[in-house]
């Protein structure tokens, strides 16, 4: 049986008195890309902002490779390898590509694993390796959309929460964004996706939940949301 990485219990999150987070549980093993669907507003940032420790939860527990870690400080959540890729990018302009990477390391002592780290990235997106020394302001939206990846794939996470990553690319940079997300996992990362276009995230996950104010109201294999009528109605259209 694979190991649990990700557990939410009961979670509940407010944001003053909005009550964004009305108790959700989830799940996620070892090796799985899980999706979170939903409207605009549904919650689904907000439960990964819990998740990473941006935002607090009033009642409930995250459980995170077997310790809990409602309580524990966002930068203590990102070293023990748990890294929220944020919607909406925030990478920082002013600054290189390369030191934008370096960001996402620099917690590391050792130069060789910060090396290594970032041949991998190069690896994954050849782009960044070519345009290394220029300004990180001066890349397209789907390179920042790499660029972010690649800084949050610096800190060799286990867990990867991404926010909507192909919002507002092109068609083809969203098969692009897709196909490293998939390689990604297939070396080993685990991730939790949060898609508007949940045709594309049915496509690559294993497993979804869906959002709705706040609490799951379905969840199941992808294969069975994708066959589902009320799926289908609300997410995938016509
Ligand atoms: N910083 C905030 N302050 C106050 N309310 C917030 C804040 N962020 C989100 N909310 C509210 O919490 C609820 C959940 O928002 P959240 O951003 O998690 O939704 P979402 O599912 O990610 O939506 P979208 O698809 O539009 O990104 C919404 O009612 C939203 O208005
Ligand atoms: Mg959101």
């Amino acid at each position: 049986m694979s190991e649990t990485v990700l557990t939410l219990e009961n979670v509940e999150t407010y944001y003053g008195k909005i009550h964004a987070l009305r108790g959700i549980s989830l799940s996620v093993k070892q090796g799985q890309i899980v999706t979170l669907l939903g409207a605009n507003g549904a919650g689904k940032s907000t439960t990964l902002r819990t998740v990473s420790g941006l935002v607090r939860c009033a009642k409930g527990r995250v459980i995170f490779l077997g310790k809990d870690i409602t309580r524990i400080d966002p930068h203590h959540i990102v070293r023990r390898g748990l890294i929220q890729v944020p919607e909406g990018r925030r990478i920082f302009k002013g600054m290189s590509i390369q030191e934008n990477l370096e960001l996402g390391s620099f917690t590391l002592k050792d130069d060789a694993e910060r090396r290594r780290r970032m041949a991998r990235v190069f690896d994954i997106f050849p782009i960044l390796e070519q345009r290394r020394n220029q300004d990180a302001s001066l890349l397209s939206g789907g390179e920042q959309q790499m660029l972010a990846m690649g800084r949050g794939l610096m800190t060799d996470p286990k867990l990867l929460l991404l926010d909507e990553p192909s919002m507002g690319l092109a068609p083809f940079l969203v098969q692009e964004i897709m196909r490293i997300i998939r390689r990604l996992n297939e070396d080993g990362v685990t991730i939790l996706l949060v898609e508007q276009n949940a045709k594309v995230a049915l496509k690559l996950a294993d497993y979804g939940y869906v959002l709705e104010t706040g609490r799951i109201v379905m969840e199941s294999d992808a294969a069975s949301l994708q066959q589902d009528e009320r799926i289908i109605k609300a997410y995938l259209g016509t």
